[in-house]
């Protein structure tokens, strides 16, 4: 049977793209926000996961305001990359696992989730940054994808409890697949920031910082915010957070945090990146 090994979260900041193309990990101001990522791979060379689960939102690419789907999952062979705006270097295609999206497409809207299967979909910066800190070397890894987008970007969002549950059923239907793979569920973008209107530039870095601890042991209590209030204090796009609980959602063992880093500011965003484990 498939098995989710463990979760990671990462800030998806277009400007770490830039930064990855001119190798700036050791300087000043970028080496605090590199320096969390070895472990996490280190980790993931450990584990050799065959599938990433990436959940992330889409900022204008693949959907626009004109159709926007709440939840939206992959079925393609391939994702191509594109640049939706931020001029960051293109990356080649990821490679897909149409079957195991089938499946989990399959158990998510028997389980009353009737999200928007996509045989076509173009990945930008919220994918492929991760991707890029994640698998450096993506083609070596071997590993296949499955991008799950959901809607951060024009209201009404999605809550925090709606993601969370999301994240339940799509644990459902990961361990419910009968091939022996291994899946790891990554949670992209936030922490806090809003990069527009008269908060541009906020970050609350007690509020990012209450969210890296309790999304360990005591996501329910975060899955209460409701939308307005996670807006509020982590700012119009740090409403992403909920990429992070339905990442936790998936995680149905015993959840340790192995590693995880929080620097200030990146770009616009207080940067976070998370390593947990979800034992058997
Ligand atoms: C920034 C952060 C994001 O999550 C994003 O999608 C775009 C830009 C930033 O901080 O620059
Ligand atoms: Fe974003």
């Amino acid at each position: 049977m498939a098995r989710i090994v463990g979760g990671l979260t990462t800030s998806h900041i277009p400007a770490v793209g830039n930064a990855i193309a001119k190798q700036l990990f050791d300087d000043p101001y970028w080496k605090p926000f590199f320096d969390g990522y070895p472990k996490a791979r280190t980790w993931l060379d450990a584990v050799k996961p065959d599938v990433a689960i990436v959940i992330y939102n889409d900022h204008g690419l693949n959907f626009f305001l004109d159709k926007m789907p709440t939840f939206a999952v992959g079925a393609a062979f391939e994702y191509k990359n594109d640049d939706e705006g931020w001029g960051i270097p293109m990356l080649p295609p990821f490679k897909g696992d149409p079957k195991l999206s089938w499946h989990v497409i399959d158990s998510l809207v028997r389980d009353e989730f009737d999200i928007c299967s996509c045989q076509e979909m173009t990945v930008d910066h919220g994918f492929t940054v991760p991707m890029q800190l994640l698998w450096p070397d993506y083609a070596a890894s071997g590993i296949r994808t499955i991008p799950i987008s959901i809607n951060t970007v024009q209201h009404p969002i999605p809550s925090p409890a709606r993601c969370y549950k999301f994240g339940r059923a799509l644990g459902r239907a990961v361990e419910s697949y009968p091939e022996d793979v291994k899946v790891v569920i990554v949670g992209t973008g936030g922490l806090s920031h809003q990069l527009d209107g008269k908060r541009a530039g906020f970050i609350n870095k007690e509020f990012d910082l209450m969210c890296m601890d309790k999304i360990v042991g005591e996501p329910e209590t975060l899955a209460k915010l409701s939308p307005l209030e996670l807006v509020r204090e982590a700012g119009a796009q740090g409403a992403e957070f909920i990429l992070w609980l339905a990442m936790r959602g998936a995680l149905t063992g015993k959840v340790r945090k192995l590693h995880s880093n929080y620097h200030i500011p990146i770009s616009n965003t207080g940067a976070g990146m998370l390593v947990l484990e979800n034992a058997a």
